[in-house]
């Protein structure tokens, strides 16, 4: 069973409080109905003659409600703040990139993608090849045997509460200005 994380989110530039709590009302429910598929199918998939349309459609469910927890702890953990001064992952953004804005633009770019989902920078397990890539709802897009470095929401339920649907780029702004870039430094080293 799964725990929902607390965050140490201090007071952000252009992201309100309530933008924050309302958001994490959303996180503690992804974290909630992973644990109600995990009891469900625990024990109904053990038994094949139950597999029928309602468990397979909870299956096929897990993906949202596992991504969609997983990747806002992500996305929240980057809003605390974390000591520290490594710059691997930005130095091999600039060997990949040309520059860190380079990088940076391109991911803004994906970001701005119409629909709702996710951009992530996620490393190759297998080369070491950094991606910017776009995932619809939490679930669908991400590439096999990727680890998430960076984690950037983009459902308007991230910054409706502060802005206009249409201000997607007033959140990007907002969002950059408040993250701890540390925190993707420590997951490409861990
Ligand atoms: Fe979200």
């Amino acid at each position: 069973m799964y725990q929902a994380k607390t965050f140490q989110i201090e007071a952000l530039e252009g992201l309100s409080e309530k933008q924050i709590e309302e958001h994490l009302k959303l996180y503690n429910g992804y974290v909630k109905n992973v644990n109600t598929l995990l009891e469900r199918l625990t024990e109904d998939q053990q038994q094949s003659d139950k597999m029928g349309v309602e468990i397979s459609e909870l299956t096929r469910r897990m993906g949202f409600e596992f991504n969609g927890m997983r990747l806002h702890e992500y996305y929240f953990s980057q809003f605390e703040k974390s000591a520290g001064e490594k710059d691997a992952l930005k130095k091999k953004l600039v060997e990949q990139f040309g520059s860190f804005e380079d990088w940076q633009d391109a991911f803004n770019a994906v970001a701005k993608m119409r629909g709702i989902g996710w951009v992530l920078l996620v490393e190759d397990e297998i080369n070491g090849h950094c991606f910017n890539v776009w995932v619809s709802d939490h679930e669908l897009g991400h590439l096999a045997g990727q680890k998430v470095l960076f984690a950037m929401d983009v459902w308007e339920h991230a910054f409706t509460v502060d802005y206009a649907p249409t201000e997607r780029g007033k959140y990007i702004e907002a969002f950059w200005k408040n993250i701890t870039w540390q925190k993707a430094e420590d997951r490409y080293q861990a």
